[in-house]
């Protein structure tokens, strides 16, 4: 069962000579960058009221003598955009303050975070696109118009390497120029943002760009081949240290040598540096003149440098190895002794040490 309830609606007539009670609302727009203490309105006076603030606002004054209403601190449109202020008069009424505060562009478009770190491989080809996150502009109904690249270490200057690329809000950096790691490993850029106020606003975050590595150089010797003269006497079994140097960066550039051909008169060292003699009998056979003995011939070794990409790259060097022969050997050591002549003065008998100086000593020149 359904109750209901009735009301009664009393309304009161005034007297026909007495002033109407009203309630109103009076606008006021005042902008959010005014400066403290200005008068942004002023009410009208009725004869014979006096008017009161009953609900005030702390960055509000209103002066009830001039009915004047001014800021009495900053505004702030972003944090409060209409304010509502209560005034009553005696008689009584009331009045409505309305002051909408106004956005101006006083923010600064707003990035997430100051820096940006962005990796990109050397050989991404031109038009190669990688997202950037925008940022965003605090100022009501303002929006990034524009972004604009500058290049960091070549302060305020327009990138070359590297565009800009905005589509659905989003926005990409662009490779526009090919890429070289082993020229340029890394890039300073600064993504500006640029909001549409007049006059605009701006502010910026830096974009650390990595090159990242691919194995695209080729281990280099320097030279295609190269003659050495080697010496089992004096050299022991090192024949040649190996010098080979790569471009890339870490696995794409660590270097292991090979010895291609005659690997059982050749070898590299442990520690990668050096081909060695590893029969040194075999190579002098092979390398024998048996028409002049002075001149031995030379004994081409081929060694490969590979690295350690996926897939590795090779190079080659040839080393033609002439061993200096014994004969030639001797001759050089003697001729290099000739200057430095061994000399001790040995006397033949102990017993004339009292005689030392007198005629009677005997001396023996030993070589
Ligand atoms: C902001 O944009 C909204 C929607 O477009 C619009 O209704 C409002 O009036 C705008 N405000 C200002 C202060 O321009
Ligand atoms: C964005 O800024 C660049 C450089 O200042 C300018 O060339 C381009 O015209 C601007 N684009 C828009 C849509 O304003
Ligand atoms: C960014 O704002 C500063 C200060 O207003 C101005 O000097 C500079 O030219 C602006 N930069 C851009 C790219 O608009
Ligand atoms: C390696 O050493 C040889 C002989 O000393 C030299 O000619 C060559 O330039 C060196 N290569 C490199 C890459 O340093
Ligand atoms: C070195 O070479 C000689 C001659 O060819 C051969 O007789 C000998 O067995 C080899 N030595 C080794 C350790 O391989």
């Amino acid at each position: 069962m359904k109750k209901f309830i009735q009301f009664l609606i009393f309304i009161i007539f005034l007297p026909k000579n007495a002033v109407a009670f009203s309630e109103e609302t009076v606008d006021f727009e005042v902008s959010e960058d005014v400066e403290i203490g200005k008068v942004i309105g002023k009410l009208t006076r009725l004869d014979g009221f006096t008017y009161r603030l009953s609900r005030g606002n702390s960055k509000i004054h209103f002066d009830p003598e001039t009915l004047e209403v001014s800021t009495s601190s900053k505004l702030d449109h972003e944090s409060e955009d209409l304010i509502d202020m209560l005034i009553i008069t005696n008689p009584p009424s009331i009045i409505h303050l309305m002051i909408k505060v106004l956005d101006v562009n006083d923010n600064d478009p707003r990035f997430l975070n100051d820096f940006q770190q962005i990796s990109i491989p050397e050989t991404a080809p031109i038009g190669w696109r990688v997202s950037l996150s925008g940022a965003i502009d605090p100022d009501t109904n303002r929006t990034i118009s524009n972004y604009t690249l500058v290049d960091e270490e070549e302060e305020e200057k327009e990138a070359r390497i590297f565009g800009l690329f905005q589509s659905d809000g989003l926005i990409y950096m662009e490779v526009i120029e090919k890429l070289d790691r082993e020229l340029k490993n890394e890039y300073k850029m600064r993504l500006v943002a640029i909001d549409d106020g007049i006059p605009s606003r701006n502010s910026s975050c830096l974009l650390h760009i990595q090159i990242l590595d691919t194995n695209d150089n080729f281990p280099d010797f320097g030279i295609r081949s190269i003659d050495i003269k080697y010496n089992p006497k004096t050299d022991g079994n090192k024949i040649f240290r190996l010098n080979a140097t790569d471009a890339d960066e870490a696995e794409n550039g660590r270097i292991t040598y090979k010895v291609v051909e005659n690997d059982d008169i050749f070898e590299i060292s442990q520690d990668n540096t050096y081909l060695l003699v590893k029969n040194n009998t075999k190579l002098e056979e092979e390398t024998k003149n048996t028409r002049d003995n002075e001149k031995n011939e030379k004994k081409k070794v081929t060694i490969e440098a590979s690295d350690h990409g996926t897939p590795p790259l090779v190079s080659f060097l040839d080393i033609w190895i002439q061993v200096v022969d014994n004969l030639e050997g001797k001759r050089k050591n003697r001729n290099m002794n000739e200057p430095n002549i061994n000399i001790r003065w040995v006397f033949e008998k102990t017993n004339w040490v009292s005689d030392f100086f007198g005629e009677k000593k005997k001396l023996k020149m030993i070589f």
